[in-house]
């Protein structure tokens, strides 16, 4: 059994990845951190973990970790991970960050929107943890960047198109619309129910923290430089995220020309779901699932091709491909823990 810790464990992420880590077959959840609820047992700040998950939430400790886990999750806000991850590294254990900090390549790209980085010299070592398109590098890391929920439901759309140069990179336009949960457990005005319910907003627009995430990792995948227009969307649901991608097809082509791109490349991962039969990705039908449902139309008087995406914020999002992730890691299938049957509603 692989001994696992989460760091952050009380988070929306956090507890995400208690109750994916619970019922793995491979791992064993032995710790759990938390500032405000050290002392406190998870399932007393969770109800729904009562008589599943039997662990108290203790203050994050190096020593605590390096003699109780292979595997830590860190499921804190950025800034922090990058102070206490190459310390676990160079202990010898394995880290899957989920924060923004070992997602990007290059320094000033994390700095010119998040802050000075403490740990620059692990950005080379550490693999973006896009499962599907990194399997590769995946299986040799020590290091995961796991990556936003945004660029997640983004990226696996374009992907396979942009490398079959069918679309043209500097014509995408992304839109997106997240569930509340999105931006974590902590209260804030922005996210307060009467703000929220029975409203529907755009926000950050062109200057969302995931739009350089974007960027770096599609110009990385081109070889050249691209920037794409991106606005994010606050739903009045709790959990969730739909994309909506414009792109110019860079010549008249067919749906099924498309659907063989996509289902192709995706041949081999069971989680990205090509829709068929003129269905489109709803967020209903991947609701708690580790599933990026993927549809698409061809507007035949633009040229243009219309990619829809849906995913759980918190399972695909965050949480299930940090899971996923883990399994790559350690050789194991990359499906474990996370293939129950979704819910019908
Ligand atoms: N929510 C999502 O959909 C999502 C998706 C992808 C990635 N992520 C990333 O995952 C990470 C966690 O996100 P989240 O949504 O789970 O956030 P959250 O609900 O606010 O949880 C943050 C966690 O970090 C702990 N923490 C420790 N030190 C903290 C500090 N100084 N300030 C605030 N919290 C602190 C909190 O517990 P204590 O305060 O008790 O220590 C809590 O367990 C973030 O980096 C986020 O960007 C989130």
């Amino acid at each position: 059994m692989i001994r696992a810790g989460v760091i952050g464990a009380t988070g929306y992420a956090g507890a995400e990845l208690v109750r994916i880590l619970t019922r793995h077959p491979e791992t064993q959840l032995t710790l759990l951190t938390s500032r405000q609820y050290q002392g406190t047992p998870f399932s007393d700040i969770y109800p729904s973990m009562s008589g599943v998950v039997d662990l108290t939430c203790e203050s994050y400790s190096l020593d605590r970790t390096i003699a109780e886990t292979e595997v830590v999750f860190t499921a804190l806000p950025h800034k922090l991970p990058m102070d206490i991850v190459p310390e676990l590294l160079t202990a010898g254990i394995k880290v899957i960050d989920l924060s923004a900090d070992f997602r990007f390549k290059s320094v000033s790209s994390y700095e010119a929107c998040y802050q000075p980085h403490s740990a620059p010299e692990w950005l080379k070592k550490s693999v973006y943890g896009l499962s599907e398109i990194n399997f590769a590098d995946l299986q040799q890391s020590e290091l995961v960047g796991n990556p936003g929920c945004y660029p997640t439901s983004i990226l696996l759309p374009l992907i396979p198109l942009l490398l079959a140069q069918r679309i043209h990179p500097d014509s995408i336009i992304a839109d997106s619309k997240s569930g509340v949960s999105g931006a974590g457990r902590s209260l804030s005005l922005t996210t307060h129910f009467c703000e929220v319910y029975e409203s529907f907003k755009a926000y950050k627009v062109a200057e969302h923290r995931h739009n350089p995430e974007i960027n770096e990792v599609i110009s990385q995948t081109i070889g050249r430089e691209v920037h794409v227009t991106f606005v994010p969307h606050l739903v009045p649901m709790s959990r969730g995220m739909l994309s909506t991608i414009y792109a110019d097809l860079t010549e008249q082509t067919t749906m099924d020309s498309i659907f063989s791109i996509l289902e192709d490349y995706y041949s081999d991962h069971r989680f990205v779901r090509i829709c068929r039969n003129r269905r489109l990705p709803e967020t209903l039908r991947v609701r708690g699932t580790n599933y990026c449902d993927i549809g698409f139309r061809i507007d035949q008087r633009l040229n243009r091709i219309i990619l829809i995406s849906a995913i759980d914020n918190l399972v695909k999002g965050a949480a299930g491909q940090a899971v996923q992730n883990m399994n790559i890691m350690f050789g194991l299938d990359e499906a474990l823990g996370l293939d129950d049957v979704p819910a019908p509603l």
